[in-house]
């Protein structure tokens, strides 16, 4: 008989996940500092329990809660959540307007929450493309957490990459052509300064769930060095644990930003 089947379905799945749930210590300055996260597989998860994709939503936002708080507890200061593209809005109406419904409601259920903890939170995306009542809520919630110093959470709703780019370089030009300077003094620096994440640190590690491998117009500039981290896990399965695993794996990364490893010459 062979020794894994004495042992029920999942076991060590479980027993690895428990495992590289010790090892990861709060505050360890090899965590990343920014993690970004791309939460798909709703659908598929409520397709695979018959039911409506709707409840894929509302169970993948209940993961939000906990990653979110998995974050705060481990020190790590920046996570940014893909919650809807610039590409969302071909869904069927009914699937957009639930999403629209659930972003308002969570926000005005867990705002409080967050912002006793100190959470920072801000919106990645062409807001003026919400609906007014979710617009108005963004702006309250930007506001009212605008000088809290723990945590800083980016939603990115109604956020596309290549977007994001075009805005950067409309007001880029504007500038220029209001401080009349040369295209010379564009930098990597100035253009960044225009993004939706500026003064932010680029992602140290990029999470997609459910099996896919792109990146799907999710911060096109930004990840240029991030780590990317693939798991075939649905997105309502996403836990802590196994967020503490995809941390493990980041520390594992040999990071040569283009360069060599140190002392290293042939
Ligand atoms: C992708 O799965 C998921 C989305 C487009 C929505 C994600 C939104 C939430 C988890 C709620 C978040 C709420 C806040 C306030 C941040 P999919 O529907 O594309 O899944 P599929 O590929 O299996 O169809």
């Amino acid at each position: 008989m062979k020794l894994y089947s004495l042992f029920p379905k999942g076991f060590w799945r479980r027993a690895k996940l428990a495992t590289s749930a010790q090892t990861i210590q709060p505050g360890d300055p090899t965590l990343p500092q920014h993690v970004a996260i791309i939460m798909d597989g709703n659908g598929r998860w409520a397709r695979k329990r018959d039911l409506p994709r709707t409840f894929g939503h509302e169970a993948g936002l209940k993961k939000v809660r906990e990653i979110t708080e998995e974050c705060g507890r481990l020190g790590i200061p920046y996570l940014t959540l893909f919650a809807f593209s610039t590409e969302n809005w071909k869904r069927p109406a009914q699937e957009v307007s639930y999403l629209m419904n659930l972003f308002y409601q969570s926000l005005q259920q867990v705002t409080a929450e967050l912002h006793s903890q100190r959470v920072r939170i801000r919106f990645l995306g062409m807001i003026d493309g919400l609906p007014a009542k979710l617009r108005t809520m963004v702006k309250e919630v930007e506001a009212q957490t605008a000088a809290n110093r723990g945590l800083n959470l980016n939603l990115a709703i109604n956020y596309g990459g290549r977007s994001e780019l075009v805005q950067a370089v409309r007001q880029l030009v504007k500038e220029a052509q209001e401080q009349s300077f040369a295209p010379e003094e564009i930098t990597e620096e100035r253009l960044a300064g225009y993004l939706f994440t500026a003064g932010q640190p680029d992602p140290d590690l990029l999470i997609r769930t459910s099996g896919e491998q792109r990146i799907s117009n999710f911060l096109l500039w930004q990840t240029a060095y991030t780590e990317f981290y693939f798991t075939d896990t649905l997105w309502p399965d996403f836990g802590p644990a196994e967020f503490r695993e995809a941390l493990l794996a980041y520390k594992k990364r040999s990071r040569r930003f283009g360069g060599i490893k140190e002392g290293r010459v042939k």
